[in-house]
């Protein structure tokens, strides 16, 4: 079976984190987001993914190589001149999708976290033997989506409205789908949207089928959602499979400790903390509901809740770094600095205090 990830975009709602990498590589839970992706595929029986993309190749590819031996996939890109939406990538990598077996091929978004039921999917998508199965979830606000009407019973779409302006429904795409190669023949090779141009037609003719996803979902494509989704995920490892997470005296919750990160003593760590590979976290640091990426260092005291430190990063002694502060790569928070909400572009120094959101440039 083949797959095709929809990669494009700048990722501008997770800035300044997608200034240092493509979305994508963003880690989540010490795991850039496409790992996730690429090991529920290989999972099922995947055996080449390709990437669709439309800015820095190289640089994705690059770092896949040595994902591609490690996991035996065969990983490739299908380069856009001009952004082809969330379709017309499937016409560009038509050939690539396409081959003698006849089978359907997954599509998802770079974006979206979930337990991926990829093998439900697939019984489901035989059992009702449409043209194309997408997975929904509800959600309670679900303007911001694509919107899916659906029988109950069959699951048979009736309606796809992407983020519709009055209410519809609140089950929405997840942005997971299984689609039989006809699909590509409804898709021409021009910027084209799977949401409002493909699925409402297949949905039409009574072909679509959606699947509710078993378990958690996030798109975690904007540091709010991405620190509910790391509460999500973390919830999920808890109960699958919780030997993966810290346990200690200084433990809160749910922790996830890369076993490369030192931590200091009468730290108290949690609840929803993801820390990385090379960090050092110093005595007496109090830290909630954060991700500490690859090789920061907290200094002791310091004080970090709702936050993304991003990746070799400093944050100085009795500092306070809450509400949604996002700190890009490489960024100095002085010691004792309070930083409410700031969003610090890579490499910069926080000398002062930041009282009110905003963004450090
Ligand atoms: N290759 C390529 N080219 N990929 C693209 C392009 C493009 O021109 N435009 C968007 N993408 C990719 C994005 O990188 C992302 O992985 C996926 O397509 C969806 O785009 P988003 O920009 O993240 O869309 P959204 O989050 O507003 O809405 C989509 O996802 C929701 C679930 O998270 C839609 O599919 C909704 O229907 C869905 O509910
Ligand atoms: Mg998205």
């Amino acid at each position: 079976m083949k797959a095709l990830i929809l990669v494009g975009g700048f990722g501008t709602r997770l800035r300044p984190l997608t200034l240092s990498v493509p979305k994508p590589l963003v880690d989540f839970a010490n795991k850039p987001m496409i790992l996730h992706q690429i090991e529920a595929l290989k999972a099922v029986g995947v055996t080449e993914v390709v990437l669709a993309i439309n800015y820095q190749p190289e640089v994705m590819l690059n770092f896949l190589k040595e994902f591609e031996k490690k996991l035996e996939i065969k990983i490739t890109c299908s380069q856009e001149t001009e952004p082809l939406g969330t379709a017309g990538p499937l016409a560009l990598a038509r050939d690539k999708l396409i081959d003698d077996s006849g089978e359907p091929f997954f599509v998802l978004n770079s974006d979206v976290i979930s337990e991926y039921p990829l093998k439900q999917m697939i019984e489901f998508h035989r059992g009702r033997g449409g043209e194309a199965s997408i997975m929904v979830t509800k959600v309670d606000e679900p303007s911001k989506y694509g919107v899916v009407v659906m029988e109950e019973t069959t699951g048979k779409v009736e309606k796809f409205v992407e983020k519709p302006k009055n209410f519809v429904g609140n089950k929405i795409n997840a942005g997971i789908y299984l689609l039989n190669p006809s699909v590509l023949d409804r898709i021409e090779l021009k910027p084209t949207s799977i949401e409002k141009e493909v699925f409402p037609e297949i949905a039409a003719e009574n072909k679509l089928f959606a699947m509710v996803l078993p378990g958690f979902w996030m798109d975690i494509g904007q540091p709010k959602d991405y620190i509910t989704g790391l509460r999500l995920y973390l919830d999920f490892l808890q109960k699958n499979s919780s030997s993966k997470l810290a346990t200690g005296s200084n433990i809160i919750g749910n922790v996830l400790v890369h076993e490369g990160a030192k931590i200091g003593d009468g730290c108290l760590i949690g609840p929803d903390v993801a820390i990385g590979p090379g960090c050092v976290i110093e005595p007496g640091v109090r830290l909630s509901r954060c991700t500490v990426m690859r090789g920061v260092r907290i200094k002791k005291h310091a004080c970090i809740s709702s936050s993304i430190i991003g990746w070799h990063s400093t944050v100085g002694r009795w500092a306070r770094v809450e509400n949604m502060t996002i700190l890009g790569e490489d960024v100095h928070v002085a010691d004792e600095v309070y930083s409410n909400g700031a969003v610090v572009l890579p490499h910069k120094e926080i000398k002062s205090s930041i009282v009110n959101p905003e963004i450090v440039m």
